[in-house]
């Protein structure tokens, strides 16, 4: 069973061998933090400190459980706000006491790489992914490109030199008007939306792995201004396909060219923008290298993706440590 607070959804949930979800909760605060327009630290703990002893109840009843049928515990350690993470911790660390199970600590972006391995009890296992593996790991607050050599074994290719991909569409989103959080409302807007519509720059940072958002969110930027400054109404759909286009060009792009580089069998795309369904749509339109991307339930925060790095980091020998703190600042390599 695992624990996840590192922002603002409260989640818990139950997998049987590693890779079978058993029952998942996820409570979101997002209507919450849509008011402040982003996350908002200090409501964010306060929340989960009301809602994590329910979510863990609610996990437990879903899969027809009690704690007395728990193998082992994990949770999320890092990287995230440290006001919302110690909820979680300390939630899990006070289970591991009254029950004498072991807890393994986890990294919230190694949990994103593991919910590829998850999938629902009952349904038959997809096939896991094969190493070497090329691993774009795009969320709210890490963009970066890493090669997988096999179980927790990362090598980082490159990252965002600025905003996470996931950070640039919650602020266009902002800019325009949409609502929060920006990456599903851009997703929407763009259904309506001419791709084409304006030119954007993308950023291919050429001979590095890196990313860069910030001349892509600059260029939007200017062109919002300059129709607000002409009193013409800004096609708002047309700007957020082009924008989105952007994004996913790069992503897209830059991750095969690594993937060929580095001659892998396989790619994973993980975190919360790899809902985004034009970055889905772009990968699996290919042909030339077998793609792993999480069930769209998956892709953004929720604990399977913790309980399934957890319990692989326990098959490997991690010990418990009951006296953990967490990690703010935490990179996966
Ligand atoms: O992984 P995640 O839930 O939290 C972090 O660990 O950061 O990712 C959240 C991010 C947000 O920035 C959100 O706008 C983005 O994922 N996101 C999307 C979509 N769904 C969520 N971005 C683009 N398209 C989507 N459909
Ligand atoms: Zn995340």
């Amino acid at each position: 069973m695992a624990i996840e607070s590192s922002c603002d959804e409260t989640a818990c949930a139950v997998l049987e061998n590693g890779r079978a979800l058993l029952g998942s909760t996820v409570a979101s605060q997002m209507d919450i933090h849509a008011r402040y327009g982003g996350v908002f630290p200090e409501v964010a703990s306060r929340q989960h400190v009301l809602s994590i002893m329910p979510v863990i109840e609610d996990t437990l009843a879903k899969s027809h459980l009690t704690l007395s049928d728990i193998d082992a515990l994990a949770v999320t350690r890092g990287p995230g706000l440290a006001g919302s993470l110690v909820v979680g911790v300390n939630a899990a660390k006070g289970l591991a006491l009254g029950t004498g199970l072991p807890l393994i600590g986890v990294n919230h972006l190694e949990g994103h790489l593991y919910s590829a391995w998850v999938y629902n009890a009952g349904q038959t296992p997809p096939p896991e992914p094969e190493f070497p593996l090329m691993v774009l790991l795009v969320s709210g607050g890490h963009t970066e490109l890493d090669l997988m050599t096999g179980h927790l074994e990362y090598k980082r290719l490159g990252s965002t030199l600025d905003d996470a991909a996931g950070e640039a569409f919650d602020k266009i989103g902002r800019v325009l008007g949409l609502s929060y959080p920006g990456g599903p409302a851009i997703q929407k807007a763009s259904e309506e939306g001419d791709p084409h519509r304006f030119e954007l720059p993308r950023a291919w940072l050429e001979d590095t792995w890196n990313f860069s958002f910030s001349g892509l969110k600059t260029a939007v930027l200017r062109e919002v201004k300059s129709f607000h400054a002409q009193g013409r109404t800004l096609p708002a759909a047309d700007m957020a396909a082009s924008f989105q286009e952007a994004v996913v060009d790069v992503l897209f792009i830059k991750t095969m060219d690594a993937a060929r580089e580095f001659q892998v069998k396989e790619i994973l795309v993980a975190g919360g923008v790899s809902a985004n369904h034009a970055l889905r749509e772009r990968f699996l339109h290919q042909r030339e290298f077998p793609v792993h991307i999480p069930a769209l339930s998956l892709c953004t925060d929720n604990a399977a993706m913790v309980a399934a790095a957890g319990y692989r980091r326990l098959a490997l020998g991690q010990p418990s440590a009951m006296d953990m703190d967490v990690l703010p600042t935490w990179p996966l390599a």
